[in-house]
């Protein structure tokens, strides 16, 4: 059978055999003059193992090492597939160093045609055999990455202010904060990843109540003996994917040098977003795009570094407004590797907000000692003694 995209007799045919949405895209691509990008794209995606790289990366970013894992294939079997379908647009290459990832594209055609298509996999519960494997395997590549990280921070927590120091210079970016902060009444903060606890000891006197959450014992058990003088702060055990913190609540949520180290940046962001009251506001702290490689292997990055593009597309899809941010030049006292720190806000979008919220808000955030607080299922720690 012959069908003829252009022919608009043909749609109503397309359109049962492939679905509203992808016919809405074909409309779009003929509007637009695209057809050819289109045909090519369909043909890219009309080939079993591609159409499994496309469903597994649109769980999770991955190198081409990282998805030979989860497909069971060969390198050049893959590199050869993931070429086609970034070709084609349907995929974004990433180089991170000397490694590169593969994420969906984040616009144009390509993205439309993934989205229809992932759609009809994913939310018509067509997965294959294959592909239900494919997913078993790549919760195995995520669980290894989570492990690594999370051994690292046990490791590191009693060094890990200095470790800091050797990359950044902690009085600019700290400046930094405590402007965006201003004269602000901050009823709840909430550091998330709080590491050491520096950043509720730096904001201690700007702030009604913080609380710290972090997946490591050995962190907070540093953070708790920094924070001994300061009672109306409290860190204690939780994950930065599943925050027990009532949705709403918080005044000022940071991620400070967090996201570059999480395996999933935009799901941390979304979930930080959640717990922001109307008026409240987002901070994160990380570093600009570099090319230091080895600090994935010295210093367990995951990221090396996040362009304001990705950040805004997080923030945007968790309904947050990104403010212009403020970058802060590598300090010349940092003694390696020394970086760019970016600081970017978010405020929750106008439609969130309503006119009764404000500061004024009483602290809701769940405030159970920490031995009482739930326990995330990580192999690699121990509950919070
Ligand atoms: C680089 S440290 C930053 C600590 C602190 N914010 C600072 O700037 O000093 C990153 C912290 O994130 C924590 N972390 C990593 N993954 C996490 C997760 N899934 N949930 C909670 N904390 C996590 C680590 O244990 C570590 O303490």
């Amino acid at each position: 059978m012959t069908l003829c995209v252009g022919d608009s007799a043909s749609q109503p045919l397309i359109a049962k055999v492939c679905g509203r949405a992808i016919v809405d895209s074909i409309r779009i691509c003929l509007y637009n003059h695209e057809v050819e990008h289109l045909l090519g794209a369909l043909r890219a995606i009309a080939e079993p193992t591609r159409l499994r790289s496309l469903h597994v990366l649109s769980q999770c970013e991955l190198t081409v090492g990282e998805l030979c894992r989860v497909l069971g294939q060969s390198q050049p079997r893959v590199s050869r597939h993931l070429k086609v379908l970034t070709e084609a647009g349907l995929l974004d290459r990433q180089s991170q160093g000397t490694s590169v990832f593969y994420r969906p594209a984040r616009d144009g055609v390509g993205r439309q045609l993934l989205d229809a298509v992932l759609d009809l996999v994913i939310e018509g519960e067509q997965p294959t055999p294959a592909m239900r494997r494919d997913l078993d395997r790549l919760a195995s590549v995520r669980a290894d990455r989570d492990a690594a990280a999370a051994a690292y921070f046990e490791s590191i927590a009693a060094d890990w202010d200095a470790v800091r120091a050797l990359h950044i210079s902690d009085e600019a970016v700290e400046a930094a904060l405590l402007t965006q902060i201003g004269n602000d009444h901050v009823g709840t903060l909430l550091d998330i990843g709080t590491g050491t606890g520096r950043v509720l000891e730096l904001l201690a006197d700007r702030i009604d109540f913080g609380i710290g959450v972090d997946l490591s014992t050995q962190m907070l058990n540093v953070a708790r003996s920094r924070l001994d003088d300061f009672a109306h702060c409290t860190v204690r055990r939780g994950d930065v994917y599943n925050l027990d913190v009532e949705a709403g609540s918080v005044d000022v949520a940071v991620l400070h040098h967090v996201l570059h180290f999480l395996e999933d940046p935009a799901a941390a962001v979304a979930e930080a977003a959640h717990t922001l009251a109307p008026t409240g506001r987002l901070l994160v702290v990380d570093f600009a795009p570099h090319g230091h490689e080895q600090m994935r292997r010295e210093f367990g990055h995951r990221w090396l570094g996040f362009e304001s593009a990705d950040i805004r597309t997080w923030c945007e899809g968790a309904g947050l407004e990104l403010a212009a941010p403020v970058i802060l030049a590598p300090a010349s006292s940092a003694t390696r590797n020394s970086l760019t720190t970016v600081l970017w806000s978010a405020r929750p979008r106008r439609s969130r907000r309503s006119p009764e919220s404000g500061s004024h808000r009483q602290a809701l955030v769940t405030d159970r000692p920490v031995s009482d607080q739930p326990v995330s299922d990580h192999p690699s720690l121990e509950p919070a003694s």
